[in-house]
């Protein structure tokens, strides 16, 4: 059972945004999934309990303190969403059970900068996880997307895909939605943009 743990110590990067879509995306795909949240603000879990029942279920995967658990049988996919912050032996802890790490980076100087020692942490430590970057609210095919992407494959890391600025992610996260879950029409582009990323996501 794969699970998917979305880091970055930097706050406000997407990392929120990110898991509960990709937690969107494998139950909107029948998969028997669950989100967990370790962060205080439990932003993950305040967002399942504005999702409506008739969407695809995403399961609470409770977590509690620094107590990482591994999920209960019958689930198939496991995403985890952490808190800024989040280092030392959390995240050691999250490491153990993952099988993908995902890092939500804004393709500022400031979050890059943030975000540099963490990257080089993960490369040290991930164990048997692998570790890909995702350019969060950027348009690919833009100076600031190259820019990122080179200084990522500098570290030997994948850059997974871009994904745009767009109240698209905002309005539907407010009515516990996701890309997965609203009209195509609406989201095509952003359908469009999760392509490379459910290929890494996928293999
Ligand atoms: N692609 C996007 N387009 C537009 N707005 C976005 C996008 N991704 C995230 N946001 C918005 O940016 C803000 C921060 O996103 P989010 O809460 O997902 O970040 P986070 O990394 O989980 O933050 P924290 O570190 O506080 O947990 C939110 O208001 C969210 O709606
Ligand atoms: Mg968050």
């Amino acid at each position: 059972m794969p699970v998917f743990v979305i880091a970055n110590p930097k706050g406000g990067v997407g990392k929120s945004t990110f898991a509960i879509n990709l937690a969107g995306y494998f139950a909107t795909r029948g998969h028997k999934v669950m989100l967990g949240d370790v962060d205080v603000q439990q932003s993950s879990r305040s967002w399942l309990a504005v999702r409506p029942p008739n969407l695809a279920p995403i399961a609470a995967w409770e977590v509690s303190g620094d107590n990482v658990a591994r999920p209960p049988r019958g689930t198939t996919h496991m995403v985890l969403d952490t808190p800024a912050g989040f280092d030392g032996t959390r995240l050691d802890e999250a490491l153990k059970i993952a099988d993908k790490v995902i890092v939500p980076l804004q393709p500022s100087m400031f979050d890059i900068m943030a975000t540099q020692a963490f990257l080089q942490q993960l490369i040290a430590r991930k164990g048997k996880a692998e570790v890909g970057v995702l350019g969060m609210r950027v348009n690919s095919r833009t100076r600031a997307a190259d820019q990122l992407a080179h200084y990522v494959r500098h570290l030997g890391l994948p850059v997974l895909g871009f994904l745009r600025d767009t109240q698209n992610y905002v309005q539907l996260a407010s009515q516990g939605a996701t890309v997965w879950d609203a009209a195509p029409s609406r989201v095509e582009k952003d359908l469009e943009q999760w392509e490379t990323v459910l290929e890494w996501v996928r293999k």
